[in-house]
């Protein structure tokens, strides 16, 4: 099993990547943590506990992080993801809480207590992890890996070159990249390409109650392209369960603080500034077809 740590700021497509991660048998999971993104963190902190309810996971501890990105004043993005963050759907009302410590103290703890180093997934700003590598910078050796949604070598979705994680917070996310842990960047290049498509959207209302609910919150998405909804998040996750899927560089990417590219990623494709460094593995394709045949195939075992 691999143990993980869940950052996250439900959000759809957030809240479908936990679906999944909730119900895999392949992963152990030690901590989820919310960072304001999508909506404010004290909504996505709950949609964490919401979805944790619905599976009945509420073993694993959900902790609350940042309000704020660490320079840039808080923007969110609920002109996608609707006021709560997790439209669509009728969650019965909350049962559980945040545990007490925050993000950053119980993402410490946690790795603290671990024997192996445990890898982080991160599908929102990189608030969190930024504020525990300036607090604990020893913690570095605990972890094992980063698996990021986030950034763009083809372009952005907020500004022409900036992705939505990435230009919220660029300064966490330059930190990240910085860090010299091993960075796999799951960024548009490729989840813009693993679409569901409305007709999909429409079936899976039909395969029980974990279907009604992903029908619901991805109909009331508002991330729209011409043959369907961008499924980003839910990448990290399959990324996990199945590498092949996706095609893999390795680069030297730069996050870009500020200007008119702030936000930016850049990958120093031609070594003019690196010296040969290189500090991701960037992903750049993926078989779509394989990505909607997984995802359809993963929900009627996500309703047992
Ligand atoms: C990313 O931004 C958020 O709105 C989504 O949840 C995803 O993490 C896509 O740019
Ligand atoms: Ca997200």
């Amino acid at each position: 099993k691999e143990a993980l740590i869940l950052d996250m700021d439900p959000g759809i497509d957030d809240a479908i990547a936990l679906s999944i991660a909730l119900t895999r048998p392949e992963f152990d999971l030690k901590l989820l943590t919310g960072v304001a993104g999508n909506v404010a963190v004290e909504k996505t902190t709950a949609n964490l506990l919401k979805l944790e309810e619905f599976f009945n996971r509420t073993d694993i501890p959900v902790a609350m992080g940042a309000k704020a990105p660490l320079k840039r004043e808080f923007k969110d993005a609920s002109y996608i993801h609707g006021e709560s963050g997790m439209p669509g759907y009728d969650f019965p009302e909350l049962k559980h809480q945040p545990i007490d410590d925050p993000a950053v103290e119980a993402m410490h703890q946690v790795l603290s207590d671990a024997a192996e180093p445990i890898t982080i997934v991160a599908t929102g700003s990189y608030t969190n992890v930024a504020l525990l590598l300036i607090k604990y910078p020893d913690i570095k050796s605990k972890i094992k890996r980063f698996i990021l949604m986030g950034g763009s070598l083809s372009g952005g979705n907020v500004s022409s070159v900036a992705e939505f994680n990435i230009f919220t917070d660029p300064d966490a996310a330059k930190i990240v990249y910085e860090s010299g842990i091993d960075i796999t960047m799951i960024g548009l290049d490729v989840t813009l390409k693993a679409l569901l498509s409305n007709q999909s959207i429409e079936n899976v209302a039909e395969i029980g109650e974990v279907g009604k609910m992903i029908s619901g919150v991805m109909t009331a998405y508002n991330d729209i392209e011409a043959a369907g909804k961008p499924m980003h998040d839910v990448n990290t996750i399959l990324f996990l369960l199945h590498p092949e899927f996706f095609t893999l560089e390795d680069h030297m990417v730069y996050v870009i603080t500020e200007g008119p590219a702030i936000g930016g990623t850049i990958a120093d494709t031609q070594d003019r500034w690196s010296n040969g460094k290189l500090n991701a593995h960037v992903a750049v394709d993926i078989n779509t077809k394989a990505f909607e045949d997984w995802f359809l195939a993963e929900i009627p075992h996500m309703n047992q």
